[in-house]
């Protein structure tokens, strides 16, 4: 069975870099502070995994989890 992956953005560490939201904006949203929260529950639609580590690697703040299913 194919893996699937969650994305989880920590409110604590989050300082609205909005890297994520530029390298993946399916998976991020930003709210009115620019802080980035996972878009629905965080899981990463098919074919988005490789954003999803992308947008975890590039976070600076170390803020977003990608979670393995
Ligand atoms: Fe926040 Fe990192 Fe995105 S600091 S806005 S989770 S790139």
């Amino acid at each position: 069975m194919a893996e699937r992956l969650r994305v989880h953005v920590d409110p604590d560490k989050c300082q609205g870099h909005a890297r994520c939201k530029a390298l993946a904006p399916e998976l991020f949203e930003l709210d009115e502070y620019g802080n980035a929260h996972e878009a629905g529950d965080g899981t990463v639609p098919p074919g988005l995994e490789d954003k999803a580590w992308l947008a975890k690697s590039n976070c600076p703040e170390i803020a977003i989890d990608v979670i393995e299913e």
